[in-house]
């Protein structure tokens, strides 16, 4: 088995085995932020990769993704309902999105989280050369570190969280607080998105293990566990150089025209999840051209949402919800050739996304709750033209970065309508130089700048991040 001096561990891999409409099998990037963030990242590093493929078959031999090897563990039915879908996608992302869903709790569920992540440190162990840097990734994962750290306590371990991490009040509802927290407590270094997740795990750790913390370090078996907030970001230069493709340029004229020549089209992209908000959005929206404040001949709205998790029962309902309003809403206001909503479900790639991005002059991200959203940022790098308004959830973690968004609160429906009629409306100059404020600051923030930033606290040789940024 070849070894590595760095090695990332996360549920996905970048590509996933999925079924084309013709029933063959085909390898497709990855949904979600997480691959978006480390792929560009880590291409041509020397790096192994340690994921799941996708499938409940035996793992795939994969050959190489841009340089980096790919260490597939495979999963099960069993482990895909109880691990991935029950214990990840039913308890742990609705309890960290502030319970928006009521989390389920089942003994069955724990078992085959343990059972899974034994499964990934002991393939971890396996592709990690002597004192390599292995970087934990996302909730999927919590109690690798810990179980890593018994088999090879040469490593130097890191763990990251992509998602927000609850206030102590909403952790302590989950029966193995305790083991979750210990799982962490084996990394060197704890990451999150966001201070006050940093702070919430703090007062946690000193809570529920009786164990010494500040919002900086934990002691813990003699040994300093530090932590820290560390706001991930996307490849800005590569977004922009992308959206600046005459090509690109050229497919949004064509967008732009396909769509009509509206006076203003709205966009949102999204992941078909009950965090992103889509039901709210789409009742502002609806009530604004019950309004007539905004009329389907000036203003269409492109939804793209994305199915995602579709085994799981609060998925099944939502995209059931989400279209039947669809339905209404282009029902009752759409005409002939004019739809009111264009809702997409396929995944677009980059080139598409970056289109539409231009295309939108208005870009709406209004999550009930995000670790971060890198949808946002995208839009933001893809502006190279300093126009488009960005109307930002302030309960995404990238609201904190971008505080010259047009921010609402997406439980105010009335400031949810205001908020999509100011960013409609808005000056020009206004647009822009809000815009160009945002371009500047992702442009020094990028997903190399959050590498670095985390990889020397981690890795104090400094080694690694010379060879990887
Ligand atoms: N995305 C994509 N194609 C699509 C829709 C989304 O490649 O059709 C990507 C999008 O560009 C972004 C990621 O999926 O990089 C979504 O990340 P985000 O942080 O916004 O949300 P998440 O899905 O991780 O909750
Ligand atoms: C979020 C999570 C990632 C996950 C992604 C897509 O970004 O933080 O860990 O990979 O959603 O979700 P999926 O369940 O398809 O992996």
């Amino acid at each position: 088995m070849r070894q590595s001096s760095l090695v990332v561990v996360a549920n996905r891999l970048p590509i996933d085995d999925s079924v084309a409409p013709d029933g063959a099998c085909e390898w497709r990037r990855s949904p979600g932020g997480l691959v978006s963030a480390l792929h560009p990242l880590l291409r041509h590093a020397p790096a192994t990769w340690v994921g799941w493929a996708g499938g409940t078959g035996p793992a795939p031999n994969l050959p190489d993704v841009d340089g980096v090897r790919m260490r597939t563990v495979p999963l099960d039915q069993d482990d895909l309902r109880d691990h991935y879908e029950g214990f990840a996608n039913a308890t742990l992302w609705p309890l960290y999105h502030d319970s928006v869903e009521q989390p389920q709790h089942h003994r069955r569920w724990w078992e085959a989280y343990q059972r899974v992540n034994q499964r990934f440190a002991e393939a971890t162990a396996e592709v990690a050369e002597p004192g390599a840097v292995v970087w934990v990734q996302d909730y999927h994962l919590h109690l690798v570190p810990g179980m890593l750290r018994a088999i090879r306590p040469d490593l130097r371990i890191g763990f990251f969280l992509h998602v927000p991490f609850p206030p102590p009040e909403l952790f302590m509802q989950l029966p193995r607080r305790a083991e979750l927290l210990r799982g962490m407590l084996g990394a060197d270094l704890v990451g999150f998105q966001r201070a006050q997740a940093a702070h919430n795990f703090a007062q946690l750790v000193a809570k529920v293990l009786d164990l010494p913390a500040t919002d900086r370090r934990i002691g813990i078996d003699g040994r300093v566990v530090r932590i820290g907030a560390f706001p991930v970001s996307i490849d800005t230069a590569e977004m922009a150089a992308l959206a600046a493709r005459p090509d690109v340029a050229a497919r949004a004229r064509r967008l732009r025209q396909d769509l009509g020549s509206p006076e203003h089209v709205i966009l949102s992209v999204d992941r078909m999840d009950y965090t992103k908000g889509i039901e709210q959005r789409l009742k502002a929206y609806s009530e604004l051209l019950v309004s007539g404040h905004v009329k389907v001949r000036d203003t269409v709205l492109v939804q793209v949402a994305v199915p995602s998790r579709e085994r799981v029962g609060q998925y099944q309902i939502l995209r059931e919800r989400v279209e039947r309003e669809v339905g209404r809403i282009n029902g009752e206001f759409g005409r002939v050739g004019e739809p009111a909503i264009h809702y997409l479900t396929q995944p677009f790639d980059r080139a598409e996304l970056a289109a539409l991005y231009r295309v939108a002059d208005v870009m709406a991200v209004t999550p009930l709750r995000d670790g971060m959203n890198l949808v946002a940022k995208e839009y933001v790098a893809a502006r190279v033209d300093d126009a488009g308004a960005l109307l930002l959830s302030e309960f995404a973690g990238a609201a904190a970065e971008l505080p010259q968004a047009y921010l609402v609160n997406p439980h105010d429906l009335e400031g949810l309508k205001q908020g999509l009629l100011e960013s409609l409306h808005a000056a020009p100059a206004d647009v822009r130089a809000r815009m160009r404020a945002m371009r500047a600051h992702l442009h020094e923030h990028d997903i190399r700048a959050w590498a670095r930033s985390y990889l020397r606290a981690l890795d104090e040789t400094g080694a690694l991040v010379d060879r990887l940024t």
